[in-house]
Formats: C-alpha cells, sequence, structure tokens
C-alpha cells in the first residue's frame, strides 16, 4: 500500500499529499463554474489531471512541495486544495500559495486556515524567505483570504494563455517582517 504523506495539521484540518484517490473529488471542483469563475476557463477530467500532474505529483518529487489535500480533521472529508508550487510573478518563478475550495466548504474560514498553515509550514519547515499569492483582480473571496494571510500586496501585469498582458495582485509574505 503508498505511504501517504502528511504535510501539517491545523485545528480543523489536515494536509497531506494528493493521490490518484482524491482526483474525482478535485476533478469535480476544477471542472465547476462556480469554484473557476475567476479563472479564464473550466478544466475537464483530462485538463485538470495535467494540471495536478505538473502542480502536485511532479512538483512533489521535484520540489518536495506542491497542491496538498485539504482533509476535514473530525469526518475525513476531502474539502479541496491548499499548496504552494512555483509559478511565474514580477521576480521569475517563486513559491505561490494558492487554494480551491468546494463550495459547500466556504465561509467557514478553512482556506485561511489552511493557507496560514501552509505559511507557517513554509517559512518554519520549509525555510523559505518569501512566499506569494496571485490573485485577479475581481476574485474578492480570494483576495479577503490572501490579506489575512500575506503582509502586503502590489500589482503585476504577466501574460496569460493567449499572450495578453493581465494585471494580476501579487500577495506577499516575508518571513523576517512580522510573520
Ligand atoms: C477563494 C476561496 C477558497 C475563499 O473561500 P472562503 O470560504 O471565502 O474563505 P475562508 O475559508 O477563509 O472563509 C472565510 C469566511 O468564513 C467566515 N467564517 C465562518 N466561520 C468561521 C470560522 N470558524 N473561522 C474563520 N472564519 C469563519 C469568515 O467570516 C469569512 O467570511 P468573509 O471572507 O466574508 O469575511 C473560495 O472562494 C474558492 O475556493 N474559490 C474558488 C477557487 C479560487 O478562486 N481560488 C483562489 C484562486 S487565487
Amino acid at each position: 500500500m503508498a505511504i501517504i504523506r502528511e504535510i501539517l495539521r491545523s485545528d480543523r484540518l489536515m494536509l497531506r499529499e494528493i493521490t490518484v484517490a482524491d482526483l474525482p473529488a478535485l476533478e469535480r471542483i476544477f471542472g465547476d463554474p462556480l469554484c473557476m469563475r475567476y479563472y479564464p476557463s473550466v478544466k475537464d477530467a483530462a485538463a485538470t489531471r495535467d494540471f495536478l500532474n505538473r502542480l502536485a505529483f511532479e512538483s512533489y518529487e521535484k520540489n518536495g512541495f506542491g497542491l496538498w489535500a485539504m482533509i476535514d480533521r473530525k469526518s475525513g472529508d476531502l474539502l479541496g486544495d491548499c499548496g504552494i508550487t512555483l509559478q511565474e510573478t514580477s521576480r521569475g518563478m517563486e513559491p505561490e500559495l494558492g487554494y480551491h475550495l468546494w463550495p459547500d466548504y466556504w465561509g467557514k474560514g478553512y482556506a485561511t486556515e489552511a493557507a496560514t498553515a501552509c505559511r507557517n509550514h513554509a517559512f518554519s519547515v520549509m525555510g523559505l524567505l518569501r512566499l506569494v499569492s496571485i490573485v485577479s483582480l475581481a476574485n474578492l473571496p480570494s483576495q479577503k483570504v490572501a490579506g489575512r494571510v500575506h503582509q502586503r500586496r502590489e500589482i503585476f501585469s504577466k501574460q496569460n494563455a493567449a499572450g495578453e498582458t493581465v494585471e494580476r495582485y501579487l500577495y506577499i509574505s516575508e518571513k523576517n517582517s512580522g510573520e
């Protein structure tokens, strides 16, 4: 039997590496129009698997981190994902904290709890000095989470998949400035 790697625990949550058994629940999130309303489009099952191959399974191998499964410690339910991946920012590729929850679990503080635990883990266990979150200008729920987790924000421009220049908020935490 495969060993499942636990990453961290918080009051109500446990984060662990994603496994293939989690794929149907995650495909539901990335295929849902409400969950993906601030993204260019929903992802079908194949696109979700490709995305998670890169940002979870291959990232675990290459970097030792990636998107992790967010588990309710009490019920054992998978609520969504939260984790750290390498993303392009104004400074090149750097560790970025992201989160996606199934809508039944919104409005309960789970994303903030998981993201705060990831930020603390990044600084105290992974040895990172800076952690960011990239958030679209329209995604107010995510901005609220990032605003609670990070210390400050900037705006930066990046190219999207269609080659257009788009603006994004870059929320920033640095280890030695009041983490
Ligand atoms: C972004 C996303 C994770 C935010 O979810 P969320 O439920 O608003 O965020 P949290 O889990 O941190 O919950 C915070 C809310 O729960 C409320 N809450 C209720 N019970 C709470 C508790 N026990 N503890 C803390 N907060 C609680 C808070 O008041 C807060 O409400 P507010 O944001 O209106 O002030 C969610 O909208 C999502 O998954 N979206 C789709 C994917 C996405 O866009 N991801 C971000 C990409 S950049």
